[in-house]
């Protein structure tokens, strides 16, 4: 009688990582964070519960924020994911990454990774009008409510920092959403500069 094949547990994929590709074969019961870690030694993204609990292992999939260690790597295929490597530009830090250096978003620094993908995620989320549980009036018409530091703890409740630097981390990013905002605001002028001069 034939053998009856053995399913494999195995799969080859390939994760687009900030904007580089890799292929690699993984354990279908790999989670992203481990693939991120174990196979690719992008060590950037921490794991500190490894249960969707802590937020240390933040990323970024297709620009939303999500807990790598509650991802399944296959599950990541034909996704974009950025992780902490993937934000600066060359010696250039991301707006984000120097208001945690200019403020002292941290003290041990095991949560700042998934802090400041985290970060990201709000200030986008919160650009585009989304509601937090903090939002006094969540009609759409009421356009996005101010990032007040009750706005900025709920949306990061998320990411717990061990070390209690909470204080800073807000105020860190408050800064990163104001120079993220007067920087639209500065290219939609320019781009207002060029309609008017066009007409
Ligand atoms: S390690 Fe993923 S949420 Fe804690
Ligand atoms: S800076 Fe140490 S855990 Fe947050």
């Amino acid at each position: 009688m034939a053998a009856v094949p053995t399913p494999s547990t195995y799969s080859a994929i390939t994760l687009t990582v900030n904007g580089e590709q890799y292929a690699l074969p993984v354990d279908h019961r790999t989670t992203l964070l481990d693939a991120l870690r174990e196979h690719l030694d992008l060590t950037g993204t921490k794991k500190g519960c490894d249960q969707g609990q802590c937020g240390a292992c933040t990323v970024l999939l297709d620009g939303r924020r999500t807990v790598s260690c509650l991802q399944l790597a296959v599950a990541a295929e034909g996704r974009a994911i950025t992780t902490i490597e993937g934000l600066a530009d060359g010696d250039q830090l991301h707006p984000v990454q120097q208001a945690f250096l200019d403020l002292d978003g941290y003290q041990c620094g095991y949560c700042t990774p998934g802090q400041i993908c985290s970060a990201l995620g709000v200030i986008e989320e919160h650009a585009a009008g989304w509601p937090s549980a903090a939002t006094a009036d969540v009609r759409p018409e009421a356009g996005p409510p101010p990032l007040t530091p009750e706005e900025i703890r709920e949306r990061m409740s998320g990411n717990l920092c061990r070390c209690g630097a909470y204080v800073s981390i807000v105020q860190a990013v408050a800064q990163a959403a104001q120079a993220q905002g007067q920087e639209q605001g500065q290219t939609q002028a320019r781009t207002d500069k060029v309609k008017e001069a066009a007409a």
